[in-house]
């Protein structure tokens, strides 16, 4: 059995790796399962959850939406925040913004989560993709000027694991074809490029704040506007294409339709639990950048040995520790591991499919084996667990448990 969980396949299929045990048989699987994510919840949320219900202030941009706003306003110099009920719905938020159709083109990674690209499909444009760089797993800069056409109205990079893609090369090349871009950082929050915060190098940026990332609602999302002549389309486009925003600030006396739109805004529900989460976020950044540190020391030479690839961070990158991953010799290798672990009760999980050569990509012109670092990385990648409630110690038996493994 193969389960997915928000675009990372995890483990299945019953384990065919006993023999690979012979070297490790003196270790005992682990009493407890180490799944491969828990999403964190801070003391507070259970409070403020109760407070929103008993408010009967349920609907978005309520009181701790606007606190929400406020904090992450601060995270991104000032820009304005939209809460949206995922990253994807932020996304879309985006493309309606930049008044995408039928006809334009947008570049995206060909490794990345399909919502970066299915969101501008929706209203009509092409996804154009290119292939990631095999340091970062970034969107190549080196490839994007080849793939762009008259029809192209936007790139969208992603900071892959949060590291930044290279902004500088990206934006110049943008500029001089008039482009727009809009940052897919749903891994990227806290993350910054010499010194300057991910998200706020194109006009528009997005957050995710699924149960899978650092800060986290259960579902939930961002669009971060770096423009203040583009608030008023991104309140419009979140109220289903009305005025209504103005019409609450008191600045119209009723509201209508006036342009695209559609409903993405976040329930003050969600809401009440982000901000437990993100009054928590100091402290749970420390730990899950201890985490990440304690594997890329702790598996190093065991790395080296192996020929076992370990993320690379370029200078001038702070990363927010969001995912930890190996890189595997080959697909086979990957598959070995993953199950290994397994039978030592140690959940990891591979990641994204590459999208030029998905059913829907090919359906948009993309081809197998275009964009060969995608491929490699889909085949080979394996994320270990990383979350705000690993402790120490499990993650010390994860990593024993790796060093054990002789790859054989
Ligand atoms: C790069 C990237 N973009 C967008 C998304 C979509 O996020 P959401 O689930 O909040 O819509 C994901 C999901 O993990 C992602 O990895």
């Amino acid at each position: 059995m193969v389960g997915y969980e928000n675009g990372s396949i995890l483990l299945g299929e019953k384990s065919r790796v006993s023999e690979a045990r012979t070297e490790t048989q003196i270790m005992q699987p682990t009493a407890t399962h180490i799944p491969f994510h828990k999403p964190y919840c801070a003391p507070a949320a259970e409070g403020y959850l109760r407070t929103t219900l008993q408010s009967g202030r349920w609907a978005g941009n309520g009181p701790f939406g606007q606190k929400c706003r406020q904090r992450l306003s601060q995270l991104f110099h000032g820009a304005a925040v939209f809460l949206t009920p995922s990253c994807t719905a932020a996304l879309e938020m985006a493309a309606v913004i930049l008044g995408i159709g039928p006809g334009d083109e947008v570049i995206v990674p060909a490794f990345t989560f399909v919502s970066s690209a299915s969101a501008f499909a929706l209203l009509g444009a092409t996804p154009i993709f290119v292939d990631v760089e095999p340091s970062t797993l970034n969107l190549n800069p080196k490839l994007l000027e080849s793939a762009i056409s008259p029809r192209t109205k936007a790139i969208v990079p992603v900071h892959y694991a949060g590291v930044a893609c290279d902004m500088e090369k990206i934006m110049k090349i943008a500029a001089r074809h008039n482009l727009e871009v809009v940052e897919d950082n749903a891994h990227g929050l806290f993350g910054s490029l010499n010194g300057r915060s991910l998200g706020t190098f194109g006009s528009l940026s997005t957050l995710s704040f699924h149960e899978t990332k650092n800060v986290s609602c259960g579902e939930g999302g961002a669009l971060v506007v770096n423009r203040a002549d583009w608030i008023e389309r991104a309140e419009i486009a979140q109220e289903k294409g009305t005025n209504r925003s103005r019409f609450l600030m008191g600045l119209i006396d009723k509201y209508t339709w006036v342009s695209p739109g559609s409903s993405y805004l976040l329930s003050d529900l969600n809401s009440a639990l982000l901000w437990a989460n993100l009054e928590q976020m100091e402290h749970v950044q420390r730990h899950r950048t201890d985490l990440w540190n304690r594997y890329q020391t702790g598996l190093a030479d065991w790395c080296s040995r192996l020929g076992i690839g370990q993320p690379f961070v370029p200078a001038g990158c702070q990363h927010p520790a969001h995912l930890y991953y190996l890189m595997l010799p080959d697909l086979e290798k990957r598959q070995q591991l993953m199950l290994y672990l397994r039978e030592y009760n140690v959940q990891a999980a591979y990641h994204y499919q590459p999208l030029h050569s998905s059913p829907m990509g090919l359906r948009y012109g993309g081809q197998q084996s275009v964009c060969p670092v995608a491929e490699a990385a889909a085949a080979r990648m394996l994320r270990l667990p990383l979350y705000a409630g690993l402790t120490h110690e499990d993650q010390a038996r994860v990593v024993e448990v790796l060093l054990a493994w002789s790859g054989a």
